[in-house]
């Protein structure tokens, strides 16, 4: 069945405001994710380090690791995002951090073609997805990642562990295809959790004109619950 998408029922750009509020789960959720980001850079080879974020939002993660580390400069990113003030916002960041090579395009991720050009990448971020797909497409888009990955790219990857704690499936299906875990956030932290998984398969060719996922959104999904998702 073809769910609808809620983003035309969300203000995505005034999501981001939690991320100002240090004391917030989103904001405990970012310096986490920028972090491991971090970390990809740290061990990146010398060269540009090609990256691709699904539903990039405002880029806060990539864009906050990449202005704060010294390979910052190498970063050739494509951030996909549908909300055209969230790609105003992630544009503005990356001019203000000194990124010219980070790109934020307004475009519907759940499609490989949003990527094409730039993918294969070395770290694919998606954050703030899973929470808001099924759990067939958390596996189907899993599934398709490896036409998004570089040879021994990293994906980093956050959704809620809210119980039914969901992340253990979901470190299984990255398993399935190719992926080895290199990090996942403790379980003491419900509000989310952060995962890193390293692309241990062989590469394949990006297969343009197919749906990753669609985006349900969070509130659809299961009612009433609190962000983040
Ligand atoms: C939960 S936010 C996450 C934003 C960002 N990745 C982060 O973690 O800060 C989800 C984002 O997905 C965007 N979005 C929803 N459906 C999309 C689609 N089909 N293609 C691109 N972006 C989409 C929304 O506009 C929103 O900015």
């Amino acid at each position: 069945m073809e769910r609808r998408s809620t983003l035309d029922a969300r203000d995505w750009a005034a999501w981001h405001n939690a991320y100002d509020d240090p004391g917030s789960a989103l904001a405990r959720r970012l310096a986490t994710v920028r972090a491991r980001i971090g970390e990809v850079l740290d061990t990146a080879p010398p060269g540009p380090v090609r990256v691709v974020s699904l539903c990039a939002g405002q880029g806060r993660d990539l864009i906050g690791a990449a202005a704060a580390h010294p390979r910052g400069r190498d970063v050739r990113a494509r951030l996909v995002e549908l909300d055209p003030a969230n790609v105003r916002a992630a544009r503005e960041a990356a001019r203000a951090a000194g990124l010219p090579g980070v790109e934020a395009v307004a475009a519907d991720a759940s499609r490989t073609d949003a990527y094409l050009g730039a993918a294969p990448a070395d770290l694919v971020l998606a954050c703030g997805v899973f929470g808001n797909i099924t759990d067939d497409d958390i596996h189907r888009t899993i599934s398709l990642l490896p036409g998004l990955c570089a040879e021994g790219a990293h994906v980093v990857w956050t959704r809620n562990r809210r119980p039914p704690d969901p992340t253990p499936r979901i470190r299984r299906w990255f398993g399935r295809h190719g992926f080895q875990q290199c990090w996942i956030a403790p379980p003491g932290e419900r509000a989310y959790g952060v995962g890193v998984h390293r692309f241990a398969g062989r590469p394949v060719a990006l297969e343009a004109g197919v749906r990753m996922f669609t985006f349900v959104g969070y509130d659809v999904l299961r009612e009433g619950a609190p962000w983040p998702s």
